[in-house]
């Protein structure tokens, strides 16, 4: 089976001039990588023209976060509707750092509703910013997928995908490691399935937090993962591609 690699932009590259060279430099990667299939999240403003230049098939397009409502009187947010019509066919839901800024696990649970609704695939980040020796992460877990999924039909489960993010492995030095990311991948299965049942099965579960070239294949072949959620090693065009390369040599 293919692997997932979003490429999260985050509020990066400051010009759209680096981030056509960011994006050419992804294409020229993502097109070599043929075990992979990539979405890209660049900031907003750049998703129209970015999506509307690429003509290929290897590359989807996901919009960082956006609001729920169809419309309205929210000034600086985006609809889901206005991200389709810019290219998205995904949308990244409750990433951790929207998470520690206000985001609620009743803003995912509306904001899951309304990919749905549009046919916009969810991509719901879900993670704990600290861990204690009690395990409380597992409950705090299980109540961001209970609340995030709670207006979801079982059947809309095959469309969506859940990232296990928490906010300590972002942007450190280490990423978790591959069998913690295996319990938690278990524990994500099971939980899923006891709130949605059997169609719970078919949805893909990612891990993002500090992946690079280095850690991508232990990642993917021992973490129980169908894919990762990239940040920094996103962000260079060479650093990604030999990410991407690295997830070749496993295949
Ligand atoms: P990072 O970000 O790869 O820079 O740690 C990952 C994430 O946003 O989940």
């Amino acid at each position: 089976m293919k692997s997932l690699v979003v490429a999260n932009w985050k509020m990066n590259p400051p010009s759209f001039k680096e981030a056509k060279r960011l994006f050419a430099a992804t294409k020229k990667a993502a097109e070599s990588a043929k075990h992979t299939t990539v979405i890209v999240a660049p900031p907003a403003i750049f998703l129209r023209e970015l999506s509307s230049a690429y003509r290929g098939k290897r590359i989807s397009f996901a919009l960082q976060n956006a609001h729920s409502e169809a419309g309205g009187a929210y000034t600086g947010e985006i609809s889901l509707a206005q991200a389709t019509d810019a290219g998205a066919a995904y949308v990244v839901i409750g990433h951790a750092e929207r998470r520690a800024a206000g985001e609620t696990n009743e803003d995912t649970r509306k904001k899951v509703a309304a990919a749905l609704a549009m046919k916009i695939t969810p991509i719901l980040c879900v993670g704990e910013s600290s861990r204690n020796h009690e395990g409380a992460h597992f409950a705090l877990v299980k109540e961001q997928l209970r609340a995030g999924l709670s207006d979801v039909e079982p059947s809309g489960m095959k469309n969506l995908v859940v990232v296990y993010e928490p906010l300590w492995t972002i942007g450190a030095e280490k990423a978790m490691s591959p069998r913690d990311m295996h319990e938690m991948a278990i524990f994500i299965r099971k939980s899923v399935m006891e709130l949605k049942g059997g169609t719970g099965m078919n949805t893909k579960i990612l891990y993002g937090g500090s992946i690079n070239e280095s850690n991508v294949a232990d990642m993917l072949r021992n973490g129980d993962v169908h894919g990762l959620l990239v940040g920094r090693a996103s962000e260079d065009g060479e650093k990604f591609s030999a990410l991407l390369q690295a997830i070749e040599h496993i295949a």
